[in-house]
């Protein structure tokens, strides 16, 4: 599902030869549930924007589901990404004046073509309720819990049926008991056979995934399955 040879990473603001990435090989194959960590800094969101086609400015290849990301346009970037890539953030990226539906039907007006916007409503109202918020279609983003709130933006990435979903410390504003809840939910989905990429400083986060990756300073110093 993913594959990355050599990548490196040069900010332009950085100084020169500072590396936020500095020659990644990395493997994830279809279905896997793996856990990306490592401190502050060490290059864990460069890395998931990079293989999320959100930074297109790397050396190296990377590769999504057979597709070799350098070779789509700027705007066939965008679209691959939009239909095949959910991604799921800390802060919910949620807009307050939508409701819940109207939250997880949005990508549908980024899409070109099919499919249509009817589609994407009813599409959203099967999300939320796969996520059990049937309840809540017409609630918007301020009246609703935190966990709740996640569970709207991941019913969005969930839109399109991507194969691929990544997250970035995505029970990082949560409560404890409300994280595992979250994490349950990328358990279920990853058993429904997404695969699933969690940045996380979370221990209980990286050890329900069956692989944890290292980083530390633009590298990968372990790759395991969790204990
Ligand atoms: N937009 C940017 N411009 C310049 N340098 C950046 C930029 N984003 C990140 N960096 C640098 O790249 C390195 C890796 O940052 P990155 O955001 O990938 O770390 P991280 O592992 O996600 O950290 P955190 O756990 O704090 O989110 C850091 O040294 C950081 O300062
Ligand atoms: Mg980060």
């Amino acid at each position: 599902m993913i594959r990355l040879s050599a990548v490196k990473k040069h900010y332009r603001s950085s100084a020169k030869g500072e590396l936020a990435l500095r020659g990644v090989d990395l493997h994830i194959g279809e279905g896997e549930m793996v856990a990306i960590v490592g401190t502050s800094g060490s290059g864990k969101t460069t890395l998931l924007n990079i293989i999320g086609g959100l930074d297109r400015n790397y050396q190296g290849k990377v590769e999504v589901d057979g597709q070799d990301l350098a070779k789509l346009s700027d705007r066939a970037m965008s679209d691959f990404r939009n239909r095949r890539i959910g991604f799921v953030f800390q802060h919910f990226s949620l807009l307050d004046h939508m409701t819940a539906a109207e939250n997880v039907s949005l990508p549908a007006t980024f899409v070109r073509g099919k499919p249509p916007v009817e589609n994407a409503r009813a599409r959203a109202v099967e999300s939320l309720t796969t996520l059990g918020l049937s309840d809540k279609l017409g609630e918007h983003p301020n009246n609703l819990s935190g966990g709740q709130k996640q569970r709207v933006a991941i019913a969005r990435a969930l839109l399109f049926r991507p194969k691929l979903l990544l997250c970035d410390e995505p029970t990082g504003s949560l409560d404890s008991t409300t994280g595992a809840q979250i994490i349950d939910t990328f358990r279920a989905l990853n058993a429904e056979g997404y695969t699933v990429v969690i940045i996380t400083h979370e221990a209980r986060v990286s050890e329900a995934a069956r692989r944890i990756v290292r980083i530390e300073d633009g590298r990968i110093v372990d790759d395991g399955r969790a204990a």
